[in-house]
């Protein structure tokens, strides 16, 4: 029975950075659930197919040739049909798209088999919306982060300014709120905290300071 972490939350909480480190520390797999929903809305998006269009959705997604593959340092290259395109899913409009598609039930359950393979020992940690309350809600562990949106809204402006792309902190505030909306408000595995999850809320945190914060959560 191999033992699963999960780490839940809203955008840009910090969860994807959290995660590769506990698993990097417990030298454990780990999950970018999300990744999984920004591929589908890569590949829907290049073959012209509509947030809206359930059929061809579900189709693409019975279809979707996706690999991850860990690097040595910690890193995970993503590939859709063989191309490189961990850059490409981050884009802001792939996310939007993202969560478009992640309101529809079929959708959802299309991808979940593919979430569940993740899970191969020693162990995983997975992060995502839904880990603790519909993919894994057997895990060991399940932390549910938070931070406000203004917070939140400040790390990615410093991601994408060291990235040398010039941003609208106002704009990126107003993204991450309409994503939150909708990722909160779907009738299906919308956003909240599992029952038996662990809130922790990293406003005016570092990552370090909150990675020392997990850390004895997982070793418990
Ligand atoms: O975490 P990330 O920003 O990469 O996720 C993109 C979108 O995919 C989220 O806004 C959310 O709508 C959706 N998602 C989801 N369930 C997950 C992971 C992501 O609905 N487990």
């Amino acid at each position: 029975n191999v033992p699963v972490i999960t780490l839940d939350g809203p955008s840009g909480v910090g969860k994807g950075t959290l995660t590769r480190k506990l698993a990097a520390a417990l030298g454990w797999h780990f999950l970018d659930s999300g990744a999984i929903y920004r591929l589908l809305a890569l590949a829907a998006e290049r073959q012209g197919i509509s947030p809206e269009d359930e059929t061809a959705l579900l189709k693409l997604a019975a279809e979707l040739d996706i690999r991850f593959e860990e690097c040595p340092r910690g890193d995970v290259e993503i590939f859709l049909n063989g191309e490189p395109v961990t850059q490409a899913i981050r884009a802001d409009a792939i996310g939007a798209f993202a969560s478009r598609i992640a309101v529809l039930a079929p959708v959802r359950d299309a991808l979940l088999e593919r979430q569940r393979q993740f899970r191969q020992a020693p162990g995983l940690v997975a992060d995502g919306r839904d880990m603790g309350t519909v993919v894994f809600p057997e895990a060991t562990l399940k932390i549910f982060l938070t931070a406000t949106a203004e917070e939140r809204a400040k790390r990615r402006a410093n991601q994408l300014r060291a990235q040398n792309v010039s941003v609208n902190l106002e704009q990126i505030q107003r993204d991450i709120e309409a994503r939150d909306l909708r990722d909160s408000s779907r009738t299906v595995a919308p956003l909240k905290p599992a029952a038996d999850a662990i809130i922790v809320d990293t406003t005016g945190q570092g990552i370090d300071e909150s990675f020392a914060r997990l850390w004895p959560m997982v070793e418990a």
